[in-house]
């Protein structure tokens, strides 16, 4: 698999329409604590050289070894604060812009995506947001993703509606394509809306995915999938995902190349 650096995924953070804050910490790695000792130990045997020098490479030392790694972010959104713990170890640890969007549009669009009382389904949910505002909105929500990543998605689904939703959100493992029916049998499963933000990126399960989203969206079901377009093979998806479902644009926002698509099941087969 072609190596594509996070960033160019992510591109440029959107603040339109939204408060939100991005805390810093100020961590030390590991490998950085290890030079260090081993420094200090050369610096005993250099007892001959000049203090001055000696203090200006130590400063240097120390600025290199300050990493700075996002921590948190923090929105204000249907008049709650939210607060996000990320991490950078995997694609499922940071919030990406299509869900920022979507949060945006499920909150200034709540007469036409009315979450009230419904049935929400998260795939790929990664640190949560999309599921948080929707809960705040008033939904029943079940956040899914692979199970490596459930840990921080459950500690900020907690942290951010406990005390203020009127549903406890559920957390699901669920790899996409597999053993759907047997652990999500369309006889028990039957979800109002499914909701998707940046699941098409550079990875090898477009097809699996697609196959999920045809699994939950049935007839009654709204998907609504949010993405960024970065690349041509993400043409080749909308074009499938359109042919697959009734799909209708709800919103666009064209200076960060994100689309939000409604799709219900496809009753017209051509
Ligand atoms: C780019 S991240 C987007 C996360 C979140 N929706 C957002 O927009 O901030 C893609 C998410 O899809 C999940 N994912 C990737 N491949 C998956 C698969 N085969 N099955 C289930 N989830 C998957 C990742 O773990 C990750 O959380």
């Amino acid at each position: 698999m072609q190596f594509v650096p996070i960033e160019s995924y992510l591109g440029k953070p959107s603040t339109q329409g939204k408060e939100y804050n991005i805390n810093y910490s100020l961590v030390t790695r590991k490998e950085d604590a290890r030079c260090e000792e081993e420094d200090v130990s050369k610096q005993e045997e250099d007892g001959d050289r000049p203090e001055k020098v000696m203090i200006w490479e130590k400063m240097e030392k120390e600025e290199k070894k300050k990493v700075w790694e996002p921590l948190s972010e923090t929105f204000n959104v249907a008049g709650q604060e939210i607060t996000i713990k990320l991490a950078l170890d995997s694609y499922g640890a940071l919030i990406w812009p299509a869900a920022r969007a979507l949060c945006e549009y499920l909150e200034n669009n709540k007469e036409e995506i009315d979450m009230m009382d419904k049935a929400v389904l998260e795939i790929g949910a990664g640190t949560g947001l999309v599921s948080i505002v929707s809960c705040l909105l008033g939904a029943w929500v079940t956040a899914s993703d692979l199970s490596d990543v459930l840990g921080n998605l459950r500690y900020n689904l907690s942290k951010n509606t406990r005390g203020r939703c009127r549903y406890t959100p559920q957390v699901a493992a669920m790899a996409w394509g597999h053993n759907l029916q047997r652990n999500f049998p369309h006889s028990v499963f039957r979800y109002d809306y499914v909701l998707a933000a940046d699941v098409v990126y550079h990875h090898d399960c477009l097809d699996e995915l697609l196959v999920t989203m045809e699994h939950f969206c049935r007839p009654g079901t709204t998907l609504i999938w949010a993405n960024k377009v970065r690349f041509e093979c993400d043409h080749t998806f909308i074009q499938r995902f359109k042919d697959a479902f009734d799909t209708t644009v709800l919103a666009e926002v064209p200076e960060e190349e994100i689309i939000i698509f409604k799709a219900t099941f496809k009753t017209n087969w051509d």
